[in-house]
């Protein structure tokens, strides 16, 4: 992997003068001069998704230059160092090979480590026994009887995939309840414990380095919890799972091999939905399930490896993201999904994208003098129509946004859906062509337009169609970083938080004065301590 500053290219110096010549440009003048321009502006991924960015202030030319800047910034071989392993987690020195943990059925050798492959079939089939096991019943809690609850203790990318993909997929699930428990704050395992039988629930231990102070926090409780009803520590062997790279934590705790659910280091946080840290997706839609969300995601991983620049799906939505942010200098990225079971997919991609693509230095070590990692934020329609919608319309501010929505809906009511599916066609069109201004009329009815959006369809919202849509979002944000020059795989910031955050717990404990912060933080820990 190469490690140009994108400034540096022509393509950037290309960008900066097209940007003054387009800039004042709008969407309805773009839409006039070109009558095929959905044609020429869409994308159908498998005949089950499309793609739509039509709806944003580029030209064919603004496409040509991004397309430059990819080539320029090395985005081809970039892209093969991660298929081939390769350490482009540079500062960790590790592989990032979550598409390894989808290669099913490829067509052509995107990845031929045979004994990685081993290694995920293997953990893969152990997923599968499990889940058959736990879903018929053939395993049951320490008084015999038959398991009805999962709660997975983890946090971050050890939750958040998981929860949402759940969530998103209620219509595939089965009788088994799935509870989360992530949060430090006392109050999320309280409640979690009241809706749980401990004779008829299993735990899964979600941590890949088995230290994240949340998470075993939260295990001890539980575990304190359990052995106070089911008394005897052999019977934690029929309850305790772990899902995690550090066995001989795993071990400490309390649980054993045959209990133990591998991910490898080569698995980032935030990747890992894929591994068996999707174990309580599994349980939830049943393994064939959880292998088409697997599959869905294999065949963009092949549609990103092998599809021309100019056709590819998340190489495209990466470069417009990047057009806007360091071009137009929009700070921000709204992801907007017309599907009520999609509220934890918005603070996913949050994760994916902040937590890859937050860094100021780049990969040559230097501070970074242009923008990196956009803020993502968003919410569920229609009901955002209802809030910060009136700032998108008549506000000061362009946001760029991703209209995402499914076409055929299984449970719900089809004048409901119908109604649904207008709603994102009128705002996207409102938003990008806005209402013309008449002399009558009131003036502050004037809606302003020229806000761009990608329209993103499904066909339906499905275990492979989940599994395609996220994989296209962790590839665009992937393209984002190589061509940013940053550092996508690390966490280095959020790393400093546990750290200190793990000291300052010695004043609470030990009730130390707290004064060798500044003076903020220590008069917030004495304020603190007077009344705890
Ligand atoms: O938030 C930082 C992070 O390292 C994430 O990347 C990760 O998903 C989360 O913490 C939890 O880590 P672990 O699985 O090791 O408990």
């Amino acid at each position: 992997m190469k490690n140009i500053n994108p400034k540096t290219t022509n393509a950037w110096k290309k960008l900066e003068a097209h940007y003054e010549s387009i800039k004042n440009t709008k969407i309805i003048e773009l839409f006039k001069k070109d009558l095929n321009r959905f044609k020429n502006f869409s994308k159908v991924f498998n005949n089950t998704i499309l793609v739509d960015f039509s709806k944003n202030i580029i030209t064919k030319k603004t496409i040509e230059l991004l397309i430059q800047l990819a080539k320029e910034c090395y985005l081809k071989e970039a892209i093969l160092s991660m298929f081939k392993g390769e350490k482009i987690n540079l500062t960790e020195k590790k592989s990032v090979l979550h598409v390894s943990l989808r290669k099913r059925e490829l067509k052509n050798s995107l990845f031929n480590n045979k004994k990685i492959s081993k290694k995920v079939q293997k953990s893969l089939e152990k997923i599968k026994l499990f889940c058959k096991d736990i879903i018929c019943g053939n395993r049951k809690g320490y008084t015999g009887k038959r398991i009805t609850d999962v709660v997975n203790i983890g946090i971050g990318g050890s939750e958040m995939g998981p929860k949402m993909v759940i969530d998103a997929l209620k219509n595939y699930k089965n009788h088994l309840n799935i509870h989360f428990v992530s949060n430090i704050d006392g109050k999320n395992v309280l409640e979690v414990v009241k809706k749980i039988n401990p004779e008829s629930t299993i735990f899964l231990i979600s941590s890949k380095t088995f230290s994240t102070k949340e998470t075993i926090v939260n295990a001890e409780t539980i575990k304190s919890w359990f052995l106070n009803h089911a008394k005897k520590k052999e019977n934690m062997k029929m309850h305790f799972f772990a899902i995690s790279n550090n066995f001989e934590s795993v071990k400490s705790f309390g649980i054993e091999k045959k209990n133990f659910f591998k991910i490898w280091n080569w698995v980032g946080g935030r990747y890992s939905v894929w591994s068996s840290i999707g174990l309580s997706v599994a349980l939830s839609i049943g393994f064939e399930n959880f292998e088409s969300f697997l599959l869905g995601a294999n065949h963009i991983d092949e549609h990103f490896y092998s599809t021309d620049y100019c056709n590819n799906i998340p190489v495209l939505l990466a470069l417009i993201g990047i057009w806007y942010n360091n071009f137009f200098s929009f700070e921000t990225e709204a992801i907007l999904f017309y599907d009520y079971n999609m509220e934890y997919f918005i603070q996913f991609i949050q994760q994916v994208c902040m937590e890859s693509n937050g860094k100021f230095i780049d990969r040559n070590g230097k501070i970074v003098d242009y923008q990196t990692g956009n803020i993502i934020w968003g919410g569920i329609g229609t009901n955002c129509q209802h809030s910060f919608f009136q700032l998108m319309h008549q506000g000061t501010r362009r946001i760029p946004c991703d209209f995402i929505i499914s076409i055929k809906e299984k449970n719900s009511i089809k004048l409901h859906h119908n109604m649904l599916l207008a709603n994102f066609l009128a705002q996207t069109k409102v938003l990008a062509f806005g209402e013309e201004y008449k002399k009558e009329e009131y003036v502050y009815k004037k809606v302003r337009g020229n806000n761009p959006s990608n329209s993103i369809l499904l066909k339906e919202i499905n275990p492979y169609n989940l599994g395609s849509l996220i994989a296209i979002y962790e590839h665009k944000i992937f393209v984002q970083g190589v061509i940013l020059n940053i550092c996508s795989f690390d966490q280095w910031g959020v790393e400093l938080g546990k750290k200190i955050a793990e000291k300052m717990l010695i004043n609470f404990k030990k009730k130390t004065s707290g004064d060798e912060y500044d003076s903020s933080t220590n008069g917030l820990i004495k304020f603190c301590r007077d009344f705890i």
